[in-house]
Formats: structure tokens, C-alpha cells, sequence
């Protein structure tokens, strides 16, 4: 047995498929996806082929001819799920598998018409990333080893379907009151970068390549909230080279994605908490529209090389920021980072294998390694060598390095061989080993300082004695100056501060969810009542993690606040993503035992 990824059963030896002939019918009554797929492989190929499924029911394996191929699911295994394996006869060139979903399937959410913007109808989207695709359809599902595909997916009207592929029509359904969509991916991707969305869905036109799709009630805010994108595009260009994708389209979510935003070709994925009202997070698709060059152009070979794609990939967008909005703008940037860095380091412990860039993820899940570390330890270990080889010298090296491995999947080991070729002589001076295979930050790590910076941490370290930002300060802050400003603040807060605050920052309607989000956390951890409706409010909206968690951290600081958090999740917990519940589960399982009276 090969097998190059050890969160996939996908077996090198045998035969590897290069395309997907997919048929989805989308089953908004019994939350199932009925389907068909039919997996080409690169090579006429015999014997054993191993495929990753989870939760999946296989109804029959088939060849071109239509004779039967013998399949069995092994037992469940943790984290991987069952391995389906198929026997293929002699000259094998495609299997045909039809399969089920189940209602619980990781990948998928289904949404009740009451989570919805319209209120009216249902929706479903998926979440690949990392190894949920096998709870979606049956396939070798590492990104090592890359497919393009068609699709084509049934849904009832008036729904419109999206995928992470080029449209290609649609056409009335097999059944009546359903329509089809087609659409093709001609690129070889990774596999857990198959995405669907079904919804109400509408669009506006953006740029001749662009385009926001959102429920009909949000795409005005969406259109204008994203309408710098083209600019956008044409700055990453200008930095990584051409962008090979064709078209960018991105979706607007309903609240419960449980992502900031996720990188699916062609139609990245956002959450709605972006749409501030002056566009002060579209940082996040500069982001999203980086992996375009760096994660999905080249990708990582496996989940314990996670870094390469998002460390480099905030590298960039930071460039990209840079590029557009000045250097002071991307100096925030990193210091918000460095901030993220610091929580994360605090809750898995300097020393973990899990502040190394290069993990060891043998029995570990991907979704509980993930973190901050491999994004800003990662993109410090970029500026690092950017710094040392020099700007000029290390824009040509990132160009060459997109040349050189573009629709590949590569490893930490191969990055450092291509660094050395290039840039012979960096990699050892910056200590490139101790960056990947050691644990915490290394003591070399750049350091991003401004006047601003300093003046911000000056004036939250003296909230204690009185001083408060004047309104001028205050109204002169960028966003994300007050972001950081927020984060400085010591806590708990007494509730004299914390009504200071809410007067004369007016935090709790900001439209900023990071704003809004750290002020709620401060009120959380002060047991400000005041706050408590609002927080109510969010946490039953959004399933953005990254909100969720601080705040349900930040509420386990009381009693009484730890009796809101439970009351909350107890009322919004059935309509959480599973991930999201997840990860909110963890944080309260760290909760003090209530001991109550005479107990
Ligand atoms: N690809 C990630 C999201 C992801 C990672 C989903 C791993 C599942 C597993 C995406 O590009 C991302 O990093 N999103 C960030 C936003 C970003 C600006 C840091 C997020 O969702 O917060
Ligand atoms: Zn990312």
C-alpha cells in the first residue's frame, strides 16, 4: 500500500482518476444529494481502486459496458471515513458509481427557508475543505491528485445552482417544477475544491469577468461592497502574473457559513458578515482571489503542508493590500495578524507541534489543526524571504515558482529544493529548517511597526487612567485601527468603561463584524448586560468560527454569562453548520462545572 496522503485512502500504485462526470439531484425534502458519477481515469487501468467515502451510500459500480463492478466499504475509519474499494477488470478506462448522500454529511448544510435573507425558500451549499468532498461523492479525494470535471445538477425551480466551474447552460430537468444546470471545470483542481451552492440566487455584473451572486435581497450591498474587484484582479496580475481562471464570480452566503471565505475556483465563497457597508473587509477577497495563484494553481500535496497554501497565500494578499491601499494599511494587516498569532500560540502552547509549519497530522483531524499558525507564521516566514533576497529578486521568485509548479500539488520539501535552486544561500541564512520543522515563532520573525501602531497601544494601555481617544482621534481611525485599538484594551472592563465605549463608539451597530466582534467580546469577558441582546442577536445569525469561538470563549468568564452562552447555543446549535457546532462545543466543554447552591 502507497498512499501519499494519509488523510485519504487514494493508493498510488493503482489507477488515478483525471475527470468526473457528475449528476447531482438535489433532494431538498429528505436533505440528500441522489448521484452519479462517473470517475475517468488516466490510464486504462486493472485490480484494486481505492476511494474515499464517508456517510455515502453506493448503490452500484458499473464499467463503460454497463457490467458490474465488485465493490466493498471497508469498516469506518476515524477521521477517514470508509474506503471503498472497487475491482476493476482488465482495461479499465471509467467507472460509473451511482450513490447517496446522508442528511449529515459534513460537506453539505442545508439551510431551512427561516436562515435564509428571503425567508422563502431553502438552500444548500457545500464545504469541501479539507476532506469533507467524500462526503459528497465517492472519489480519491487528496489533492495530490487533481481532477477537472463536468456537472450537471437537478434542483427544483425557481432554485438556481452554482459550482466552482465555468456555467455551461441548463436546460429543463427530468422531472417536473426542476431544471438543470451544467457546468464544467476544464482545469485540473484538487478535489476539495468541488463546490455547489442552490439557492434563490441572483446576480449583478461586476467587471466582463466578474460577477456577485447573492440572494436577490443582498446583491445590491454585494455588488457594491465588491465592486473594486476587477482592480483587484488586475493588482494580484501585476504581482503573480495572469490569471489563468477565466472568469472570478463569488457567492454571497447566508450567514451560517462557517468561513470567512473559501477560495472555489471560479466562484469563491463569502460570508455576508463581509458586507460592512464601506467596504472595509474586502481584504478577505483579496485573500480568497490570492489562492487563485497560490492554492489552487499550486496547491499543497497534503494537509500537513496546509501552509503553503494559506501563508503564502496571506503573504500575498498583504501584498495585494500594499499594492492598493499603501503600506500603512498593510502594516495593520499585520499586526491584526500578529495578534491571531498570539491567541493561537496561547491555546495550543508555544512548544505544540502545531506551531510548526510542516505537521505531523498522523491521527489528527484537519479541522482541529486548524488555526492562525500556518496563515502568519507562514506569511512571516515569506516576508522573512522577501526582506533577505530583496523585493525585486523575490517577485521574480514567486513568478517562477507559479510557473514552475502551476496545476501541480506540492510538498514543503519541494518548496525548499525550488527556493535553493532560485535563491541559493536564503533559505539557510533566515534558518528556513527551524521556520518549518520547529515549533513557535522564530526569534528572526519580522517585526511590523508604525508611529500609528505605537500611538494606538499607548492610548489603550492608559484606558486605566482616564484617557479616552478625543472624537477627532477617533473619527480620523481607519477601521482597522480601530480594530486594534479594541484588542489593546485591557480586560474585564468595569461597566463605567464599557457604557463609555458603547456612547461614544456606537460599537454595537457597527456593520464591521471584526469591530463589532471584539467589542462583543469585550463586553462578554466584563459581563456588560447591556451587550447581551446584541450578542444574542449575532450568535444565532452568524456561524462565521472565527466569530464564534472568541465569543463563546469570552462568556465563559461568569456565571451569568456562561448561562447566556448556554442558553444561546441551545436555541441556535440545530442550524449551526456541524463544524461550527463543533468547534463551539469545544470551547464551552472548557467551561468551569457550575456547582450551584447546596450542590
Ligand atoms: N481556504 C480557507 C478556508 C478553509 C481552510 C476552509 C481550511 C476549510 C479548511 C480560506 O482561504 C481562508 O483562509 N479563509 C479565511 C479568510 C482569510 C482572510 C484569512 C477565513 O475564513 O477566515
Ligand atoms: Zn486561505
Amino acid at each position: 500500500m502507497t498512499r501519499p496522503d494519509l488523510h485519504s485512502f487514494a493508493d498510488s500504485r493503482q489507477p488515478r482518476t483525471r475527470h468526473l462526470d457528475l449528476k447531482l439531484d438535489v433532494d431538498f425534502d429528505h436533505h440528500i444529494l441522489k448521484g452519479e458519477v462517473r470517475l475517468v481515469l488516466q490510464n486504462r487501468g486493472s485490480g484494486p481502486l481505492d476511494l474515499d467515502t464517508k456517510g455515502l451510500t453506493i448503490r452500484s459500480a458499473t464499467a463503460p459496458d454497463g457490467a458490474a463492478i465488485p465493490f466493498e466499504l471497508s469498516e469506518e475509519v476515524p477521521i477517514l471515513g470508509r474506503c471503498l474499494r472497487l475491482t476493476l477488470p482488465e482495461g479499465t478506462e471509467a467507472v460509473t458509481l451511482s450513490f447517496t448522500t446522508s442528511p449529515e454529511a459534513v460537506g453539505l448544510q442545508w439551510l431551512e427557508p427561516a436562515q435564509t435573507e428571503g425567508k422563502d425558500h431553502p438552500y444548500l451549499f457545500s464545504q469541501c475543505q479539507a476532506i469533507h468532498a467524500r462526503t459528497v461523492i465517492p472519489l480519491q479525494d487528496t489533492p495530490a491528485f487533481r481532477v477537472t470535471y463536468h456537472a450537471e445538477v437537478t434542483v427544483p425551480e425557481p432554485l438556481a445552482a452554482v459550482m466552482s466551474a465555468g456555467p455551461s447552460g441548463t436546460r429543463a430537468g427530468p422531472g417536473p417544477g426542476t431544471r438543470t444546470f451544467l457546468f464544467d471545470m476544464p482545469q485540473r483542481i484538487p478535489p476539495y475544491l468541488m463546490a455547489l451552492a442552490v439557492g434563490n440566487l441572483s446576480s449583478r455584473d461586476l467587471s466582463p469577468r466578474s460577477r456577485v451572486w447573492s440572494e436577490p435581497q443582498t446583491v445590491g450591498a454585494a455588488a457594491w461592497e465588491f465592486a473594486g474587484v476587477e482592480e483587484m484582479i488586475r493588482t494580484a496580475e501585476a504581482l503573480f502574473g495572469p490569471y489563468e481562471w477565466d472568469r472570478y464570480d463569488m457567492l454571497v452566503l447566508p450567514p451560517s457559513f462557517p468561513y470567512g471565505g473559501m477560495e472555489n475556483p471560479r466562484m469563491t465563497f463569502l460570508t455576508p458578515t463581509l458586507l460592512a457597508g464601506d467596504r472595509s473587509l474586502v481584504d478577505v477577497v483579496g485573500h480568497e482571489l490570492a489562492h487563485s495563484w497560490t492554492g489552487y494553481l499550486v496547491t499543497n500535496a497534503t494537509a500537513e503542508h496546509f501552509w503553503l497554501n494559506e501563508g503564502i497565500t496571506t503573504w500575498a494578499e498583504r501584498r495585494i493590500l500594499q499594492a492598493l491601499r499603501g503600506e500603512e494599511e498593510a502594516i495593520l494587516s499585520w499586526a491584526v495578524g500578529e495578534k491571531a498569532l498570539a491567541t493561537e500560540f496561547e491555546r495550543f502552547g508555544a512548544d505544540s507541534p502545531l506551531t510548526k509549519l510542516r505537521t505531523d497530522l498522523s491521527g489528527v483531524d484537519p479541522d482541529d489543526a486548524y488555526s492562525s499558525i500556518p496563515y502568519e507564521k507562514g506569511a512571516r516566514f515569506l516576508a522573512l524571504l522577501e526582506k533577505t533576497a530583496g523585493r525585486p529578486a523575490f517577485d521574480r521568485f514567486i513568478r517562477d515558482y507559479i510557473g514552475r509548479f502551476r496545476f501541480t500539488s506540492i510538498t514543503s520539501e519541494e518548496f525548499l529544493t525550488f527556493l535553493n535552486e532560485k535563491l541559493p544561500g536564503v533559505a539557510e541564512s533566515v534558518g528556513a529548517e527551524a521556520w518549518l520543522y520547529g515549533t513557535g515563532l522564530p526569534a528572526n520573525a519580522p517585526v511590523f511597526r508604525s508611529r500609528a501602531l505605537e500611538e494606538l497601544a499607548e492610548l489603550a494601555s492608559a484606558w486605566p487612567t482616564g484617557t479616552r481617544p478625543s472624537p477627532a482621534q477617533v473619527a480620523a481611525w481607519r477601521p482597522a485601527e480601530m480594530l486594534i485599538y479594541l484588542q489593546k484594551l485591557p480586560r474585564p472592563l468595569d461597566t463605567a468603561s464599557c457604557d463609555w465605549l458603547e456612547e461614544n463608539l456606537k460599537l454595537s451597530s457597527r456593520g464591521n463584524y471584526e469591530i463589532l466582534v471584539e467589542w462583543l467580546c469585550i463586553g462578554a469577558s466584563s459581563n456588560y448586560a447591556p451587550a447581551f441582546a446584541r450578542m444574542r442577536e449575532v450568535l444565532v445569525r452568524v456561524g462565521r468560527m472565527k466569530y464564534l469561538r472568541p465569543l463563546y470563549k469570552a462568556l465563559g468568564a461568569h456565571p451569568r454569562t456562561r448561562a447566556l452562552a448556554r442558553s444561546v447555543f441551545a436555541e441556535a446549535s440545530p442550524r449551526y453548520h456541524v463544524l461550527s457546532r463543533r468547534a463551539v462545543e469545544a470551547v464551552m466543554e472548557k467551561y468551569p462545572g457550575e456547582t450551584g447552591h447546596g450542590v
